[in-house]
């Protein structure tokens, strides 16, 4: 039984599709959900879902390996950034090669960086014009939605959409592969 780790910052819909896809598995289950924010939805699920949460504090998150210890003493197999708006430190990058992974709301290397993130990334991808938007999953370095791909999925932008069905068409995609690529990736550990 592989576990899993899921960090998020928000409302929580794509822990909650996560932890919904592995309930009953055998190949791997949530067992922590790490937020930085106190009172975010995600926080709630966890308590719903009786998984252990923790609430990190950014001085040590960013300059001490609390947290790499704390993962590591949990032998934490994958961790799934899913919705966690801090960088993720070089030495926590460095603890678990090619063992983090982020979703991204867009098609990257569009629309990626520091600030891109949540209804931003859909309001700047309807003033750009563009014709699709999409998802992208792909391994975490230390740098901000840099690493390599491992699934990009599309979806059309018709002239009557505005940021907020783009944001329904993305989320859609998110709900319906990151469990799928979490339990592939798992199932190669
Ligand atoms: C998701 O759309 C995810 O792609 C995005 O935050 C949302 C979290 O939703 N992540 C980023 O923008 C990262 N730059 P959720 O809390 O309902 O899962």
């Amino acid at each position: 039984m592989k576990n899993i780790a899921i960090f998020a910052s928000g409302a929580g819909s794509n822990a909650q599709k996560i932890i919904d896809h592995f309930r009953g598995s055998d190949k791997g289950r949530v067992s922590l959900i790490v937020c930085n924010k106190a009172g975010a939805g995600v926080l709630q699920i966890a308590e719903h879902e009786g998984i252990p949460s923790i609430l990190i504090e950014k001085e040590p998150f960013f300059h001490s390996d609390k947290y790499v210890l704390l993962l590591k003493d949990q032998q934490i197999d994958l961790v799934v950034l899913a919705g966690f708006l801090w960088k993720i430190p070089a030495n926590l990058v460095q603890a678990f090669p090619d063992r983090i992974i982020n979703i991204h709301p867009a098609l990257l290397p569009k629309f990626g960086g520091k600030g891109m993130y949540g209804h931003f990334v859909h309001e700047a991808v309807i003033a750009a014009g563009e014709k699709e938007s999409g998802i992208t999953i792909h391994f975490v370095n230390e740098k901000y939605d840099d690493g390599e791909t491992i699934l990009q999925e599309r979806c059309i932008i018709t002239p009557e959409d505005t940021p907020i069905t783009v944001a329904q068409k993305v989320q859609a995609l998110e709900h319906q592969w990151f469990p799928v690529i979490v339990e592939r990736l798992l199932s190669a550990l």
